[in-house]
């Protein structure tokens, strides 16, 4: 039976990033945005704040405060008054004010690799060392999985490293770490005393069993050393209106993180906010119903992979709507990237820009109808079969 998520919204013309970047015959399957409309209560929220007619300088809305507040205790059972919540324009620009708030010129900040591109310049970008740790890669019934390696983030710890900045569900792997994996990475941090950021935008979008785990969740201690970082953007298909949130129990740290944010980092804007308070709100059934189709769309992924792309394998992710290809088997001379924008023009985030242990690999986002998707492998294989 078909499904909401089944339309295809046409978005040529739209002043979308996803579909403006690559020529009109290109599926673009690239940027974490979905091709479908946001759910309803969403739309109407801002149609209500837009018939006002008066946009002028907005408060935080005290309501989306206390929704984020009862939305942490009823998911996690975790406890967090409303002034713990520092309202930001997007979640990179938490990553960025992270970096920024901890430690001077020249300090470490921890990251595990392959991972979401800003994670690699957010650091830099604010006078900090990368600190790089590569994490495990395996496979498991037949897929690509990742895990933790503590022993390699030991490794590239030394006396500078004052940051690790957590992607928890990861993007691209996938992965929802489990407490025992959390715990090991947190006690790392205790033991160097390193503050933990912690990007978590990607928690409601679990695809089936896992469960996710706020890390500021498992102790008070690790509560105390911890920013969280939290939006509705990806679950909710509304990333272009710029509303995300930063959640810092402990005071002094919040001091600090304002402090860094001050006079650079505007007030989010009052549509991001109204959108942000419908959705945590109002869609809960919406997102379920979301989930239903993305682990269709997982399912379809994993079996097309399997049965018609040797050479690729791919990861079978436990939440995201993006999938990670280990494509390096193919030996394509030009990286896989290139190779599928040319031959099969499906556009995919090429790999290489994930950091240590991402080259030769493609991230696909099937946050989009079947029949793209569907349309889109196709290519995939008819672009590997015409190989000379
Ligand atoms: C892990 C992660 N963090 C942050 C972002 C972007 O957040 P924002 O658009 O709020 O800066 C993304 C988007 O793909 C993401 O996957």
């Amino acid at each position: 039976m078909a499904c909401e998520f089944d339309e295809e919204v046409i978005r040529q013309g739209t002043d979308s990033l996803k579909w403006a970047k690559f020529s009109d015959e290109v599926i673009p399957l690239w940027v974490a945005d979905m091709d479908f409309v946001a759910p309803e209560p969403v739309v109407r929220a801002l149609a209500r704040r837009i018939d006002h007619g008066v946009f002028g300088y907005a408060i935080d809305l005290p309501e989306l405060k206390s929704k984020v507040c009862e939305r942490l205790l009823v998911g996690y059972g975790w406890e967090v008054g409303p002034e713990a919540i520092v309202l930001l324009p997007g979640l990179v620009t938490g990553l960025n004010v992270a970096c920024r708030a901890i430690g001077t010129q020249g300090d470490g900040v921890l990251i595990n690799t392959p991972v979401y591109p800003p994670f690699l310049t957010a650091p830099t970008n604010q006078g900090r060392q990368l600190q790089v740790a590569e994490q495990a890669r395996t496979t498991r019934d037949g897929e690509l999985y990742y895990d933790v390696d503590v022993d390699a983030l030991e490794g590239a710890v030394t006396p500078q490293t004052g940051l690790f900045i957590l992607c928890n569900p990861h993007n691209p792997t996938g992965r929802v770490f489990s407490r025992s994996e959390l715990e090991a990475q947190a006690e790392l941090c205790a033991r160097h005393n390193i503050v933990i950021c912690s990007d978590e935008i990607h928690c409601d979008l679990l695809l089936g069993e896992s469960k996710h785990v706020p890390i500021a969740t498992l102790d008070p201690e690790i509560e105390a050393q911890t920013i969280t970082l939290l939006a509705p953007s990806k679950t909710f298909n509304i990333p272009g209106l710029g509303c995300s949130l930063a959640v810092i129990p402990n005071a002094a740290l919040r001091a600090q993180f304002k402090a860094a944010a001050r006079g650079i980092v505007p007030d989010v804007n009052v549509l991001g906010m109204h959108a942000a308070l419908a959705a945590y709100s109002h869609c809960d059934q919406w997102l379920a119903e979301l989930r239903e189709y993305l682990i269709e769309n997982r399912e379809y992924v994993v079996d097309f992979v399997k049965s018609h792309l040797p050479g690729i394998q791919t990861t079978k992710p436990e939440a995201t709507y993006l999938a990670w290809f280990d494509c390096r088997e193919l030996e394509v001379d030009e990286g896989p990237f290139r190779f599928f924008l040319k031959n099969a023009k499906v556009a995919f985030n090429n790999g290489a820009h994930f950091g240590p242990g991402g080259e030769g690999f493609v991230r696909l986002n099937f946050g989009c109808p079947r029949s793209t998707l569907r349309e889109a492998l196709e290519r995939m294989q008819k672009a590997l079969e015409d190989r000379p």
